[in-house]
């Protein structure tokens, strides 16, 4: 199976925010993503608009050319946006307006009756849905219980650990979980090329989701050469 590398492009918009200036722009970083091979796009839309712009969704929404990924909160604001936007897909993620970035996953037991509903709304607009979730047993049972075509598994803690055995088997045995459920699996947060291979080489999963580490490494290299890296380190455990 092709492991699907999908380029989260915030960090480019935080930069022009850091200037409030026209660049630079996110809907052009994701253009040079795609011609150098990545395989979707993704942008978190957060309440605060710290970096990514109402402006930007609709723009990348309107020229991007593989499935573009957006990333919510479950509030009603943002599923009415979700909903005219119509994007390929949509990945429910936590957010507190005080973190520096998403730091665990979606607690999918509670509130379930707004997950449910906020779900279906999804399917009613013809929209994947995606739940971004620790690799905990119950959370990726609730996720298929609630409807979800796929999760999102949060690799912060493997990342933060990558010596730990355990954390790395709580990705393996989530992700094998949630294959058996018939949920597409994909992982994605805190993953860089030195980190990358183990999580790739896990077989149930089917995308990734990388940001920041890719916009780093194109402030030395370029996005072009900086996305071809990151590919080459997914593929290397696959073969
Ligand atoms: N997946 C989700 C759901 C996220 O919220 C983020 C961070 O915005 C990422 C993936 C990408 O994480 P990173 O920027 O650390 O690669």
């Amino acid at each position: 199976m092709h492991l699907r590398l999908c380029i989260n492009v915030d960090h480019v918009a935080t930069i022009r925010q850091a200037r409030r200036a026209a660049e630079p722009d996110p809907v052009h970083a994701a253009r040079l993503c795609e011609d150098a091979g990545a395989d979707g796009i993704t942008a978190h839309l957060r309440e605060d608009r710290r970096h990514i712009q109402d402006d930007d969704v609709t723009r990348l929404k309107a020229t991007v050319r593989t499935p573009f990924n957006l990333e919510i909160a479950c509030t009603d604001e943002m599923l009415a946006i979700a909903e005219r936007l119509a994007p390929h897909q949509v990945t429910l993620v936590p957010e507190k307006r005080e973190e520096i970035t998403t730091e665990g996953g979606l607690d999918v037991t509670r509130d379930p009756e707004r997950l449910e509903a906020a779900i279906k709304r999804m399917h009613a607009a013809g929209i994947r849905t995606a739940l971004f979730i620790d690799p905990v047993p119950v959370m990726v049972e609730r996720s298929h219980w609630l409807g979800a075509h796929a999760i999102e598994l949060h690799t912060g803690r493997y990342c933060r650990h990558p010596h730990d055995e355990r954390a790395l088997e709580a990705l393996q045995d989530a992700a094998q979980q949630a294959a058996s459920l018939g949920l597409a699996v994909h992982a994605g947060h805190g993953l860089t090329i030195a980190n990358v291979g183990a999580v790739a080489a896990i077989p149930q999963i089917e995308e990734l989701n990388i940001g920041h580490s890719i916009v780093s490494h194109a402030v030395y290299t370029g996005l072009p050469a900086a996305v071809r890296a990151m590919r080459a380190a997914m593929d290397l455990p696959r073969g």
